[in-house]
């Protein structure tokens, strides 16, 4: 049974040929802990699962032909978890950031990292920087990580920024505006999310895109991210192919 059913989802093609695709697509990768805890199992066997979803639904994603996907895989606000679970997310990240990011070269996947990377030790840095370099002149999908991520923290490092650049003269407080605001975030150039997808059925935000999620459509799902499937990917697609999106307008 099990055989069938991976099998099943390996070869899973879904026709969404009829459906208006959003262009940037945003997942908060959620539920780890509880679909660990579920199986009497230690949380970081549930972020070795979530690890595994992130790859599947990544290659998924630029299959089907979404052009940018962020995915919220640690917080500003993560560090606060016991040190023990934070160590192995830490030597998740590395092991991917060794192997399965390197993968994405078949995928024509462009990785790019956002959130404040002075936080992570010397030799994680050095592997994002790395895989930013070595897929940088991909043309296919861009794929953001948020990691220490948190909007907030974000925003902040903006203004900070934009403050100095006035200072130095490089633009004047006249330039100010929500375009250039959105060139001093993360995400700079990119165009905002259209879907925000959120498995494990939590109902907020948590840090994520506060500034660029002003109009974007959220999907909350009651599966946890581990037991995330291509199939619940298609299913969020085709909810927000049907929503009416009206910019405060009629
Ligand atoms: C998301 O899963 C992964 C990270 C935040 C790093 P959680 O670890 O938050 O899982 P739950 O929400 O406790 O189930
Ligand atoms: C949001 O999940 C962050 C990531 C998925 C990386 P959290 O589990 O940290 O968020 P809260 O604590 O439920 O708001
Ligand atoms: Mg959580």
């Amino acid at each position: 049974m099990a055989f069938f059913s991976r099998n099943k989802e390996e070869n899973h093609s879904a026709d969404l040929s009829d459906i208006q695709l959003p262009v940037h697509v945003g997942i908060i990768m959620d539920g780890n802990g509880r679909w660990a805890k579920r199986r009497g199992l230690p949380r970081k066997a549930g972020h070795s699962e979530g690890a595994k979803t992130f790859r599947k639904i990544t290659r998924y994603c630029s299959e089907v032909g979404i052009k940018y996907l962020t995915v919220y895989a640690f917080s500003t606000e993560n560090w606060k978890r016991p040190q023990d679970e934070v160590n192995s997310l830490m030597k998740l990240f590395k092991s991917y950031l060794e192997e399965a990011l390197s993968d994405f070269k078949d995928d024509d996947i462009i990785v790019k990292f956002i959130g404040d990377k002075s936080h992570f030790t010397e030799d994680l840095q050095q592997l994002m920087i790395e895989n930013e370099g070595s897929s940088k002149n991909r043309s296919g999908m861009v794929l953001n990580i948020a990691m220490n991520y948190g909007s907030r923290d974000e925003i902040v490092r903006a203004v900070k920024n934009i403050c100095a650049d006035v200072k130095q003269g490089k633009i004047s407080d006249s330039d100010i505006n929500e375009s250039l605001i959105s060139n001093y975030l993360y995400t700079a150039g990119q165009p905002d999310p259209d879907l925000i997808i959120r498995p494990s059925g939590e109902y907020r935000i948590s840090n994520f895109m506060l500034w660029q999620a002003a109009y974007t459509e959220f999907v909350i799902m009651n599966k946890l991210w581990p037991d995330f499937q291509k199939s619940d990917l298609d299913e969020a697609l085709r909810i927000y192919s049907h929503r009416s999106r009206r910019y405060g307008g009629v």
